[in-house]
């Protein structure tokens, strides 16, 4: 009899052992939730996926294509073309498609200037906003003189400027002689890097080499 509970007993503890790890690996294998009788609701690809975050497209290209690619204007050219156009201190300079800033930051820096950019590419505006930064530590004066604003160029509000640079594609400045220019005040100077405004007779052009590449600037001065 004695024999016979003894293995009634043993029979029930091997059963209670047995049940509980059954019960632990169950619950380990299906996200240790009993909270649910179904053990699918609660498998990660069933749950609902957190919101991506929102990419701020504007902020990372522009807002369309660009008239023109960045290239960048030597700072030789550079200081040519501002000196064709005369510039000082009682001019508003527009650089329309400003890249790094480099015309603007010239013009304020080395002719004393106010001087704006406007490009429609976010990522050189913020390049601008780096160049600025630094030119500001050299030159604390320049500080409320340069500015540079996100937008397409021929939506810009241009009413203040004396001087106009530009280096863009032959196709762009036809827009800009036509669109543009009629908007402009008697006696601005217009100076481009590289390319005309079609049959519109210049001032002035000058060739600057740099390296082994030869560099054509014009100047127009609007005359009504
Ligand atoms: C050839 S790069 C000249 C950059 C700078 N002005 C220089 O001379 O070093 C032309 C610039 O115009 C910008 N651009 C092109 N189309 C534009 C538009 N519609 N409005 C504003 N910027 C534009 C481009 O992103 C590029 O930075």
């Amino acid at each position: 009899m004695a024999n016979l509970l003894r293995l009634i007993l043993r029979f029930v503890l091997i059963a209670a052992i047995t049940s509980s790890t059954l019960l632990a690996c169950n619950s380990l294998m299906f996200n240790n939730s009993t909270s649910s009788s179904d053990p699918l609701e609660n498998k990660p690809e069933n749950k609902p996926l957190p919101p991506l975050p929102t990419m701020a497209t504007k902020d990372i290209e522009p807002e369309r294509i660009p008239d023109a690619p960045y290239v960048q204007t030597p700072p030789e050219v550079v200081l040519k073309m501002l000196e064709m156009a005369k510039v000082d201190k009682n001019d508003v300079v527009y650089d329309l498609g400003s890249g790094d800033g480099r015309i603007v930051i010239t013009a304020a820096q080395k002719f004393g200037a106010k001087a704006i950019g406007i490009e429609i590419d976010p990522e050189l505006i913020r390049e601008s906003d780096r160049e600025s930064k630094a030119a500001i530590a050299k030159t604390p004066e320049i500080r409320d003189r340069i500015k540079f604003i996100k937008q397409d160029l021929f939506k810009a509000d241009l009413s203040d400027a004396t001087v106009i640079t530009l280096y863009l594609l032959p196709l762009a400045n036809l827009r800009v002689r036509s669109e543009i220019l009629p908007k402009l005040k008697s006696g601005t100077r217009v100076v481009s890097h590289e390319y005309n405004l079609g049959d519109l007779p210049p001032k002035q052009i000058e060739k600057v080499k740099v390296g082994n590449r030869e560099h054509r600037i014009y100047l127009w001065i609007l005359d009504r």
